[in-house]
């Protein structure tokens, strides 16, 4: 693997993978970060990437949807190897707007496929991010297995679903050499404040209200990025072709407690911000349509195979993660107050 794409790397998850790749793993080769800079793309998160890593990381601003733009990067760059992230990826989204997720999840990703497939002779691999959303929703028992059936409930998880259908079709049909992974709900540093664990601790630290969707009991496995990171990366070098893993934190938990436990890891490690408790924040509103009750995964295969098992508890993840969004304050701001958005567009134009 001498020549990676990460696609999304300007994203929550693919920005921690880029930069364990570069800081910490043992790939010795160079990543082409392609990232569109939809409004959950933030440049600044790998600002100092192309200083430090000059010779090994470069940075192109370009859409997965566009098959030319692509093909040209992946002429330029001579691409052996794909790790793809990058994704419409917020579920609320994709009930008030589904087009942008079946346009980027579905047409993006048979793109990238298709650029694959020319440059067969040189591809190492083609490595699919997915969710364990694809499987639908669980009972009060069990977990998803590789072999449970695909049920998607949301237009985000059905867009996921077909792309890692088109991923696995293209190992079938073209013998082009893939791996999946199916991985449960991620979080740490720079997340986007829109998803559950980044926007209750912002509004907690603000003394806004925190919103919890229904009866607060819906189940979610909670996943600290980095551990995310090492299992795709032991899943890249070491997994079957051909085969998929799916990837979880070993940490259930109802919405609920979460959102009380993050306010009581901001009550005390933000003490002096706001005397009040912040569990007085928390309201119930109206619930997600469609909106899945547990999910929960067995990752037997992942830690059989390759030995790979989560190193953060949720408590200790939670506490790195509330620490990340306290003492990085200028990102938080820059997010907050679009500051990223004005800065893309003054770099890139009005359109992005
Ligand atoms: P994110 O929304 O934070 O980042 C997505 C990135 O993709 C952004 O940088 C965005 O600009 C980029 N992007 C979007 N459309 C693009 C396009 N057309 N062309 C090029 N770039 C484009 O998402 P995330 O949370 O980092 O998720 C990354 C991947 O992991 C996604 O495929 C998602 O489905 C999957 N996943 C996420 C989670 C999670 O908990 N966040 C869990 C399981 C799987
Ligand atoms: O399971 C993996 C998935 O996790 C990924 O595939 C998605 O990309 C990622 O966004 C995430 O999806 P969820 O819908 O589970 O994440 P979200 O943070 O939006 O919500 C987590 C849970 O919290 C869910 O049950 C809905 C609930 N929730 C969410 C928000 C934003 C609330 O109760 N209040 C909120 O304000």
């Amino acid at each position: 693997m001498k020549n990676m794409l990460v696609t999304g790397g300007c994203g929550f998850i693919g920005t921690n993978f880029i930069r364990y790749l570069l800081e910490e793993s043992d790939f010795e080769g160079r990543v082409i970060n392609v990232d569109a800079l939809t409004y959950a793309g933030n440049p600044f998160n790998l600002e100092d990437m192309e200083q430090r890593f000059s010779d090994r990381y470069t940075f192109m601003h370009a859409d997965i949807r566009n098959r030319g733009d692509m093909s040209r990067i992946f002429n330029d760059y001579e691409i052996d190897t794909v790790c793809h992230f990058a994704a419409e990826s917020h579920v609320d989204r994709s009930i008030s707007g589904p087009d942008a997720f079946i346009q980027t999840n579905i047409v993006g990703t048979f793109n990238l496929l298709e650029l694959a497939r020319e440059g067969r002779d040189r591809l190492e691999l083609f490595h699919q991010i997915s969710t364990d959303e694809v499987f639908g929703s669980l009972g009060r028992d069990g977990a998803f297995t590789e072999d449970t059936p695909y049920r998607p409930n949301s237009p985000y998880s059905a867009s996921k679903a077909a792309s890692d259908h088109l991923v696995r079709a293209y190992h079938k049909t073209y013998d082009l050499p893939v791996t999946i992974s199916n991985c449960s709900n991620n979080y740490g540093p720079y997340q986007f404040p829109e998803k559950l664990i980044p926007l209750m601790i912002l509004n907690a630290l603000e003394g806004r209200p925190l919103p919890v969707y229904g009866d607060g009991l819906h189940v979610r496995d909670w996943l600290y990025v980095r551990d995310h990171c090492t299992a795709v990366w032991a899943i890249m070098k070491q997994g079957k072709r051909g085969m998929t893993y799916n990837v979880g934190g070993a940490s259930e938990m109802e919405n609920i407690r979460i959102v009380e436990m993050v306010c009581d890891m901001v009550d005390e490690l933000a003490a002096s911000r706001l005397d009040n408790p912040r569990r007085g924040l928390i309201g119930f509103v109206k619930d997600r349509p469609g909106h899945d009750r547990r999910y929960a995964i067995d990752f037997t295969r992942l830690k059989g195979e390759l030995g790979w098992t989560p190193e953060e508890s949720l408590e200790s993840g939670m506490r790195k993660t509330v620490s990340w969004y306290l003492d990085n304050r200028e990102w938080v701001d820059r997010v907050r107050s679009g500051e990223y958005r004005s800065w893309i567009r003054k770099q890139y134009g009005e359109e992005v």
